[in-house]
């Protein structure tokens, strides 16, 4: 298999069970992708993220390329080898970062200039063609398309106005793209309005048309960005299933920045295949556990005296060694530990929340697995 063959192995609805070929190994899906910002998965070796048998790593291109800076990852001989995790890696292209993150930026049809705020306060420019370079210096098996996302709510013309920019800048990144062992990811834009999703994706594949008759190679996969950006879930849901399945069938198409179990479950259901977020990090680290139950929140009195195990569902290694009531005073104590073993129960939760998706699609009984864990008091996780 060629890298970044797409096998589709089963569907069940719209649901599907996909694999894909990396230069560090096959990915199957669905599949939850681990945040790892600043090539560190927060509380978590790699040992661990072997042992939760994670797929994808994500890291960020903003970030990298602020500290430490894309010299010493080439140096280190790319970020895999920089962190000592030698499965598939992908890096966000940091657009969403630039947007969010309150950078002073001004933006034109060519780039965007900005002040790192959050670093030395020093001043950049980035357009589609040094994003890619940093990228693919960076080297992650996968790298995302620069692109612009925008806030919830928002004007429909400042809406249609980034989506445009944003599948311009797709062309611009495939011109540009030539590392041979990554692949490159469009993403599709368009807020909350179906009309400018269906455009974005038609554009991306027209982009990538052109792109391929001027000798470049095509898109690997598809992001779909600018949702989880301040709106209820149901809102994402109202264009999600169309706007998913307006991506071409036979690539991996990625919901970016979305965490919840439930949504995970549901977006399945119309047919994404990839996730990431920060959240099963970051809420382990204030304390909270996902479990068959719903979530949990460590800091409540009722676990003191509680020695039974976190999730009495979850057979992972923190569920198998470690009680509530000792999970709850580490957090309380404000122990670092705390935060680290709830990170890695939470990821694993992900994890195999998605390895019993797979399963599902491979028995083509989505639909059921779908109504079990609507019916079920996992799904009280919002
Ligand atoms: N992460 C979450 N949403 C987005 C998005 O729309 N674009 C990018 N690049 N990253 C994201
Ligand atoms: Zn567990």
């Amino acid at each position: 298999m060629a890298l970044f063959d797409v096998t589709i192995e089963a569907r069940s609805g719209n649901a599907r069970a996909l694999t894909f070929e990396t230069a560090h190994g096959t990915v199957r899906t669905p599949m939850f992708m681990p945040v790892g910002t600043h090539a560190t998965v927060k509380g978590i070796t790699v040992d661990v993220l072997h042992e939760l048998k994670s797929q994808v790593v994500l890291a960020n291109t903003y970030h990298l390329y602020m500290r430490p800076g894309v010299e010493i990852i080439e140096e280190a001989g790319g970020v895999q080898k920089f962190m000592n995790y030698d499965g598939p890696m992908l890096t966000d292209s940091g657009g969403f970062q630039l947007f969010s993150l309150n950078h002073m930026m001004k933006t034109d049809n060519d780039g965007v200039n900005f002040k790192a705020l959050d670093y030395d306060g020093s001043k950049h420019r980035w357009t589609p063609d040094i994003n890619m370079d940093i990228q693919q210096r960076i080297g992650a098996d996968i790298a995302m398309q620069l692109d612009q996302c925008i806030g919830y709510p928002a004007e429909k013309h400042d809406v249609a106005a980034s989506t445009k920019l944003s599948w311009e800048w797709a062309e611009r990144c495939l011109m540009a793209h030539t590392r041979p062992d990554q692949g490159l990811f469009g993403i599709e834009q368009g807020g909350m309005h179906m009309d400018l999703r269906l455009e974005s994706a038609k554009r991306l594949m027209e982009a990538e048309e052109r792109a391929k008759a001027a000798g470049m190679r095509g898109f690997a996969g598809f992001g779909i960005g600018g949702y989880s950006v301040g709106e209820d879930h149901e809102v994402m849901f109202e264009t999600l299933g169309e706007a998913t399945r307006a991506l071409p069938e036979d690539r991996p198409r990625y919901l970016m920045g979305v965490g919840n179990p439930t949504t995970l479950v549901r977006a399945v259901r119309e047919g994404v295949d990839m996730f990431d977020c920060v959240l099963p990090t970051r809420t382990g680290r204030m304390g909270t556990a996902f479990s068959s139950q719903g979530r949990m929140n460590l800091r409540n009195a009722k676990y003191a005296h509680d020695f039974t195990a976190l999730d009495h569902e979850c057979d992972c290694p923190v569920c198998r060694n470690y009680s509530r009531a000792y999970l709850r005073h580490l957090v309380k104590q404000n122990e670092m530990l705390g935060g680290m073993l709830l990170s890695e129960h939470n990821l694993y939760f992900l994890i195999h929340l998605m390895e019993k998706a797979r399963e599902a699609v491979l028995a083509d009984a989505y639909e059921e697995f779908y109504e079990a864990w609507m019916a079920s008091a996992g799904a009280n996780d919002y």
